[in-house]
């Protein structure tokens, strides 16, 4: 039996890819800061690990407790809305070590295993934001842009050893906890000279017509995971499809 791990399945894309293996017939590794039984469906093919993506020591623990991998997804990300002038950069940092280096640690701690056994896949979760330049948006879209590059380039190394590396470009997804998470951990506070322009950009924000929902991720993972033609990037939800075909980017 197949058997992926995924972080950040507290909530969120996180759960819904979860799920969405566990329907699929795999093995699950369900990974937390902090486990919670309730979070998810009951399956004997579910187990649940505690794992924080910025922490050396959880990391190893975790990989290998869950021994074999056949896919990992770095998921676990945290989101910040705020123009540079507002941003602590002791708070960039933190998201940095979890957007960016979270993810680089754990493709690393997978992949002796995926090399020796000659397969495996790593899905990274980057946003469609890397796709457009956005106010209010440079730190989180830097950190997502550096996973894409990231991904792009381990994924020629990793091809030698018969590994495979994606990166899915979810749209916006106001359904999930991602904002009211992203403001309790990096804060929010727009300085006053930059009030009315964050507002008015706010404003056409909240009139855009297409969404992602969590399902929409979900569908994009499952399709890096078990397609081994699914391209390097790949959109997941309307609006991501809508600025995919709009740059010109092939998603077939
Ligand atoms: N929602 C959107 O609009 C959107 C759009 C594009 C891309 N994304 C990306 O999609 C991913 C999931 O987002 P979401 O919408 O599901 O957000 P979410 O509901 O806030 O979930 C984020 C998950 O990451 C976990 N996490 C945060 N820091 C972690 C750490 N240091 N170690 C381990 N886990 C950690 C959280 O765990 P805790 O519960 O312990 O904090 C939570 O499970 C993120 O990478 C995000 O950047 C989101």
């Amino acid at each position: 039996m197949s058997r992926i791990l995924i972080t950040g399945c507290s909530t969120g894309f996180g759960q819904a890819i979860a799920t969405r293996f566990l329907n699929e017939g795999w093995e699950v590794v369900a990974t937390m800061r902090v486990p919670s039984p309730g979070a998810l469906p009951q399956s004997e093919r579910l187990r649940l690990l505690p794992l924080d993506v910025t922490t050396p020591s959880s990391i190893k623990a975790c990989v290998t407790e869950a021994g074999r991998l056949d896919a990992l997804v770095n998921n676990a990300g945290v989101g910040m809305l705020n123009v540079l002038e507002g941003a602590e950069i002791e708070k960039a940092r933190e998201l940095f070590e979890t957007n960016v280096l979270g993810s680089i640690a754990m493709t690393k701690a997978v992949m002796p295993g995926m090399r020796e056994r000659r397969s495996g896949v790593v899905v990274n979760i980057s946003s469609s934001v890397t796709l457009r330049p956005l106010p209010a948006l440079s730190i989180y879209s830097a950190s997502k842009a550096a996973i894409n590059a990231f991904t792009k380039s381990f994924a020629l190394e990793a091809a030698e050893f018969g590994v495979r590396a994606r990166v899915v470009l979810p749209g916006s997804a106001p359904t999930t906890s991602f904002g009211k998470n992203a403001v309790a951990r990096m804060g929010m506070d727009v300085p006053e000279a930059y009030g009315p322009f964050v507002q008015a950009y706010f404003r056409t924000l909240q009139t855009a017509s297409e969404k992602t929902d969590a399902q929409d991720v979900a569908k994009a993972v499952w399709r890096a995971v078990s397609d081994v033609d699914a391209p390097m990037m790949l959109p997941a939800g309307a609006d991501a499809e809508t600025w995919f075909r709009e740059e010109g980017i092939a998603a077939a």
